[in-house]
């Protein structure tokens, strides 16, 4: 299987920058290809900007997901995007691995997305969730955080994480979900900065297990566009 990794931190030496690792190596013994998208390392560009089209559709105005349709149709997207884009067609597995920064992804990794999950190729009109462009590959979010376990969930103090109303909801439904990947449930490395070195060993080994077992992953139920017929035809 061929595999993108997507990591964000921007410490190499980071526990999260293990786990990284960490699936790296069990993926690559087990005989897959794996790819590494190190965004800090790369010192990826996550603004979003005029300049990623090398040609503009219309010069006087700036629609930016109008302008990613047809610079992508035209072969006419930065080469930074380019780049990643091809990486994430090869791609049959995404794995995005970074530290919960305010209930989210790092910037830079939200940056990559807005960049490189452009409009005409990962999503457009009604090629949304099961019709995505992006369907028949998989996604895993793999995240490490400062909170207890328990202060998450319907009765924690900060709500649901990844639930139905949860707040890594945008990133599993909204961005994964939606260009149609199958998303696996995310893997959660919490009050990560106060454990022990024994709890960081058996996290890294549960991590490993959960790479070797992701054929038995529960995955995330997402909006089924048969259950929204009626909204999608009155538009
Ligand atoms: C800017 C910033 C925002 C953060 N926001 C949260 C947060 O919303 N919830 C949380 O539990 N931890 C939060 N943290 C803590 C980090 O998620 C945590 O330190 C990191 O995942 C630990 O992994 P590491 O040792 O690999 O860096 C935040 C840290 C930073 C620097």
């Amino acid at each position: 299987m061929k595999v993108l990794m997507v990591h964000a931190h921007p410490e190499p030496h980071s526990f999260c920058a293990a786990l990284k690792n960490q699936a790296v190596a069990t993926l690559t013994a087990q005989g897959h290809e794996v790819c590494v998208s190190d965004l800090y390392a790369m010192q990826f560009n996550p603004v979003a900007t005029a300049g990623d089209f090398l040609q503009r559709e219309n010069p006087e105005y700036l629609n930016y997901a109008l302008e990613q349709r047809s610079a992508f149709a035209a072969g006419k997207l930065c080469a930074e995007i380019q780049t990643e884009i091809n990486k994430v067609i090869d791609a049959e597995l995404l794995i995005f691995s970074f530290p919960i920064y305010w209930m989210s992804m790092p910037a830079i990794m939200k940056g990559w997305i807005d960049r490189v999950f452009v409009s005409g190729l990962f999503y457009g009109g009604k090629r949304i969730y099961a019709k995505g462009g992006m369907q028949g590959k998989q996604a895993l979010v793999c995240a490490t955080l400062g909170g207890r376990d328990y202060m998450f969930g319907d009765k924690g103090i900060h709500g649901s994480l990844h639930g139905p109303t949860g707040m890594l909801r945008s990133l599993l439904q909204g961005s994964l979900g939606y260009v149609g990947m199958e998303v696996f449930e995310p893997f959660i490395g919490y009050h990560v900065p106060y454990i022990t070195a024994e709890a960081r060993v058996q996290l890294l080994s549960d991590w490993q297990q959960a790479l070797l077992e992701l054929d038995k992953r529960p995955v995330m139920q997402m909006p089924l566009l048969s259950d929204y017929d009626d909204t999608f035809r009155a538009r």
